[in-house]
């Protein structure tokens, strides 16, 4: 199995990118593949409503030429997409909300006179967040958001590891969460090796 990483935290040495590093591991070790995307890195345009690319059924076919395109071939061509960022003002980051948008329109031709078919159907996704509040006061809107996303794309969502960051001057990474996300990484893969 090959899993899409998008990763939207700006600190590549930061709390998020140290929680999927136990996770990629327990990956690795369950034999898949994954490729990790810094979103930071990537030029990704917000989307500006034009649904150029509502006239394209069988393809991403937005009118930028971006990032977003190169982006949209790995989410089409992974089995698992993970969605790794810290929750900003209740949400993801800037860079994976412009993500996202460009995917809801660019994958799912919903939004042309007629309505068309979700490119990405069926493909599972999971959500990993590390946040200032306790998960369920910090981390509920962005799982809500992310849980509909699916649902509206059509993607089958397969849930959220979320870690508190209890401030700068403390040591985010404990056992207890390195734990926690290498049961996330092989709950993963035992809900795919059930489907196969
Ligand atoms: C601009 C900004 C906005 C934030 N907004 C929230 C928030 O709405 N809720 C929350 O629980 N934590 C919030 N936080 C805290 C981060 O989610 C938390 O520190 C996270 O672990 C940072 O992850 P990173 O080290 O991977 O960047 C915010 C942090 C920043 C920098």
């Amino acid at each position: 199995m090959k899993y899409c990483i998008l990763m939207g935290s700006p600190r590549k040495n930061g709390n998020t990118a140290a929680l999927l590093k136990p996770f990629t591991e327990e990956l690795a070790a369950c034999g898949h593949e994954y490729d990790l995307i810094h979103l930071y890195d990537k030029e990704i345009k917000p989307c500006t409503a034009c649904r150029t690319c509502q006239a394209d059924w069988s393809a991403f076919a937005c009118r930028f030429s971006d990032d977003a395109a190169e982006l949209a071939e790995k989410l089409l061509a992974c089995d698992v997409i993970v969605l790794a960022t810290p929750v900003y003002s209740w949400y993801c980051t800037p860079p994976m909300k412009a993500l996202l948008d460009r995917m809801v329109y660019g994958l799912n031709k919903y939004y042309g006179e007629k309505k068309g078919p979700s490119l990405w159907k069926g493909k599972p996704a999971a959500l990993i967040t590390t946040c200032g509040y306790p998960p369920e006061k910090g981390a509920d809107l962005l799982e809500e958001g992310i849980r509909r996303y699916c649902k509206h794309s059509q993607l089958r969502y397969l849930g959220m590891l979320a870690e508190r960051h209890m401030g700068y001057q403390t040591v985010f990474m404990d056992e207890e969460k390195e734990r926690h996300a290498r049961e996330f990484a092989r709950k993963l893969c035992g809900k795919e090796e059930s489907r196969a």
